[in-house]
């Protein structure tokens, strides 16, 4: 692959300085995690690391039985914690964890080497950019992505591409952030968010995103927000590992006044 392919902004965050060692994630996953049914009267850091397990099982669920069967990719898979955790207790046949940085690869290969071991057949980490995947055409049964498709420049060719691995009738599940529609959202939003100001997160409206899932060749396109179970949870956490006034604060009145909003997209392939 290309190394000039991946943006700067994600070329520094995830490189050399392990974004997953940071106290706000803590733990070796990066999301902000599914936080229903937690105490969050004093979340402690294995909380905040269930909250993220619990953003990977509320996605992997979406993917009805017999999984036994289905060939699996994960784009965006960052250290690839939840590559292993899908085929270890939702038994898929293979998951390929695909990420665009070559420091999370091998991160991902190094952290899993027991998994990689224990399903040599079953369990994969590769190179690659969402919108040229390395699989080949109509070769996998399901495509899942967990908060990394804010990071992609354009939803487009990430929609055209999961259409070409999928086989008819196999399933996109995509959950993330996704911003709400007006002229002035992102403006607004680079002003609260530091990642927003800098570029790594791109500001994609949710309905856009539906749009071109329809385009590609999706139907059946669906999109729960699940925001009152991520940004609560995640505020109440980072109130205790970020300094006071930190932007990151910031997501929690994004979304409350209705800039963004976390939300699990299902799409099945014509
Ligand atoms: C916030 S992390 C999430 C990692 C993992 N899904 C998790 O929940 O722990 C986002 C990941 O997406 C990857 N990424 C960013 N842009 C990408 C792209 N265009 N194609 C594939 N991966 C990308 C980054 O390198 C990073 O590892």
């Amino acid at each position: 692959m290309d190394q000039n392919r991946i943006p700067p902004t994600v070329r520094r965050t995830y490189g050399a300085d392990d974004l997953s060692t940071a106290p706000s994630f803590g733990g070796g996953f990066i999301n902000f995690g599914y936080w229903q049914g937690m105490d969050l009267t004093a979340p402690t850091p294995e909380d905040r690391v269930h909250s993220q397990e619990q953003l990977y099982r509320r996605v992997l669920r979406e993917f009805p039985e017999p999984r036994e069967h289905r060939r699996l990719a994960e784009v965006g898979c960052g250290r690839g914690l939840g590559a292993a955790l899908a085929l270890r207790e939702f038994r898929f046949a293979t998951v390929t964890g695909v990420d665009i940085h070559p420091d999370q690869v091998e991160r991902a290969r190094a952290v899993n080497a027991k998994a990689l071991a224990t399903y040599p057949d079953r369990l994969a980490y590769t190179l690659g950019p969402a919108d040229d995947l390395p699989f080949a055409d109509g070769s996998l049964d399901g495509v899942y992505s967990v908060e990394a498709a804010q990071h992609f420049r354009e939803l487009t060719g990430f929609a055209h591409e999961a259409a070409r691995v999928l086989r008819p009738g196999g399933r996109l599940v995509v959950t993330t952030f996704f911003t709400a529609d007006g002229p002035d959202v992102a403006e607004r939003l680079s002003i609260l968010l530091g990642s927003f100001a800098d570029g790594l997160d791109v500001p994609h409206p949710l309905s856009a995103f539906t749009a071109d899932l329809g385009k590609a060749g999706f139907g059946d396109v669906t999109a729960t927000s699940i925001g009152a179970d991520v940004w609560p949870g995640l505020d109440r956490y980072l109130a205790d590992t970020v300094p006071p006034g930190h932007w990151s604060r910031n997501f929690h009145h994004a979304w409350r006044t209705g800039l963004l909003d976390y939300h699990v997209v299902t799409a099945d392939l014509a």
